[in-house]
């Protein structure tokens, strides 16, 4: 699909296939199944993120499409993630403990919850599950809608699926779609090279 190819990361030095394939869709098929096989080799892929002290301080609400805390989870979203993040197979939220069971700070909390959300988001890629987190989300309305314990921060949605029909996407859907992909260069981003 020229679409997909579209997509790929212009990279200035080679990078692994699955990463530079990766990207955040706004346009998922509304009747696709999800790949449970997929997603549990996902879900594995960020159990075994590293972590501070290997406190692994992340947790996930993962909801299919057609249930009722999927439907919860949208109701949380902004008006903008809602008007393409509904159709996606299976909404996750992310959970951060960001202090442990004595009580004690874990400080790196979120640094170590967003590691699980990359492990989880590229091995999902290899499977051709597609994946588009988001902040844009109210965190308290999902905490009190999933009855979240108050252990667990509600970090990010994650909307997983299979891409759309490109045909079906709106106009508005369709200019970001097709936007250039823009980074800024590596070299800018490393302050310091000694
Ligand atoms: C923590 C986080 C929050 C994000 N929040 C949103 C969001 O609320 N809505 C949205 O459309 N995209 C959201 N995104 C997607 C980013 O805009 C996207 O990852 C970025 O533009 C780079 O594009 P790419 O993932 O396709 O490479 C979020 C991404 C991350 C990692």
């Amino acid at each position: 699909m020229t679409m997909l190819r579209d997509r790929l990361a212009a990279t200035d030095s080679p990078i692994l296939d699955v990463l530079a394939e990766r990207w955040s869709p706004r346009h998922f098929d509304a009747t696709a199944p999800l790949d449970e096989a997929a997603l549990q080799n996902a879900i594995e892929a960020a159990r075994w993120a590293p972590s501070a002290y290997n406190s692994q301080p992340w947790r996930m609400i993962v909801a299919r499409r057609g249930t009722a805390q999927h439907d919860a989870i949208v109701s949380t979203l902004s008006g903008f993630n809602q008007s393409w993040a509904a159709t996606a197979s299976a909404l996750i939220i992310f959970l951060t403990e960001h202090h442990n069971a004595e009580g004690k700070a874990q400080p790196t909390a979120a640094y170590d919850t967003g590691q699980s959300a990359a492990y989880f988001t590229i091995q999902a890629q290899s499977h051709g599950l597609f994946s588009h987190q988001m902040s844009g989300f109210d965190p308290d309305a999902a905490a009190a809608a999933l009855e979240i314990d108050g252990r667990f921060t509600p970090t990010t949605v994650m909307a997983v699926g299979t891409l759309g029909d490109p045909a079906d996407m709106t106009d508005a859907i369709r200019e970001r779609e097709t936007a250039p992909r823009a980074r800024r260069a590596a070299v800018e981003s490393v302050l310091v090279n000694a």
